[in-house]
């Protein structure tokens, strides 16, 4: 199977360095260049316009980093998954620990946020992932598992249908990656959650998230249960964020 590669802008970027990246990727000629990768970028809600006219005829797919729960209506500053879907997006990040974390949202908020983005045909992208004082006092699984099993709970058939990153708090951003054993861990224990609930949920992509980089993504990749990356950082550099897409062999 394809590896899946996506990368998260989180709020980096203005039009003119958003155009210079995305030149970048084009001209890596990625399909040809990283062929077992399928590659995307969630980008701020403000450029999905100039994103999807500089991404048409690409290979390279894009989303957005949040969605509404709510279908539409009086939601002042809200975004709307039909809105998203509109630009030509195919994929919606929700419940990212720092939406989890800085906006309070909650499990089920992200599971609702998830069932509103495939009602629009959008792919969500379900973040899930332990702060280091849980993995210390043992409760990866148990975080992990209430993170997962509030999106199991709204998803129902539709579970078989959504990518879910693995992202563990302490390595986002931090330099510290979890070792591939680590990670490989943690995708089996959620691969099991995931089988158990609905076996057609064996094929969720289940990507690695938390300060992958150019020379660390091989080995994550190479994990039985690791189908991808959630990029953050180095997909800022369009040579780095190539070089993460050509180590998916
Ligand atoms: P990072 O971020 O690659 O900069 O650690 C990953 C993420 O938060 O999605």
């Amino acid at each position: 199977m394809k590896k899946l590669v996506v990368g998260n802008w989180k709020m980096h970027g203005s039009r003119a360095s958003n155009g210079e990246l995305l030149q970048g990727l084009i001209d890596a000629n990625l399909a040809q260049s990283a062929p077992n990768a399928d590659v995307a970028v969630c980008v701020p809600f403000v450029y999905l316009a100039d994103v999807a006219s500089k991404l048409s005829g690409q290979s390279i797919a894009f989303g957005s980093q949040d969605v509404s729960a709510h279908k539409q209506g009086a939601y002042t500053g809200e975004v709307a998954g039909s809105m998203i879907r509109e630009f030509g997006a195919k994929f919606a990040i929700v419940g990212h620990s720092e939406r989890r974390s800085y906006h309070g949202e909650s499990s089920q908020l992200v599971a609702d946020k998830a069932k509103a983005a495939l009602a629009e045909g959008l792919t969500p992208i379900v973040c899930v992932g332990e702060t280091l004082a849980q993995r210390e006092a043992n409760q990866t699984e148990a975080v992990v598992a209430e993170q997962l099993q509030a999106v199991i709970a709204a998803l129902g058939a539709q579970l078989a249908d959504i990518v879910v990153a693995y992202e563990p708090v302490w390595a986002i951003g931090t330099g510290k990656t979890a070792s591939p054993e680590q990670a490989q861990a943690v995708h089996a224990f959620l691969r099991a959650q995931l089988v158990g609930a609905l076996p057609a949920a064996a094929r969720v992509p289940l990507l690695y998230g938390g300060s992958v980089k150019p020379d660390n993504a091989a080995e994550l990749f190479a994990q039985a249960d690791i189908d991808g990356g959630l990029i953050g950082g180095a997909s800022l550099k369009a040579a780095d964020f190539v070089a993460i897409a050509r180590a998916a062999a």
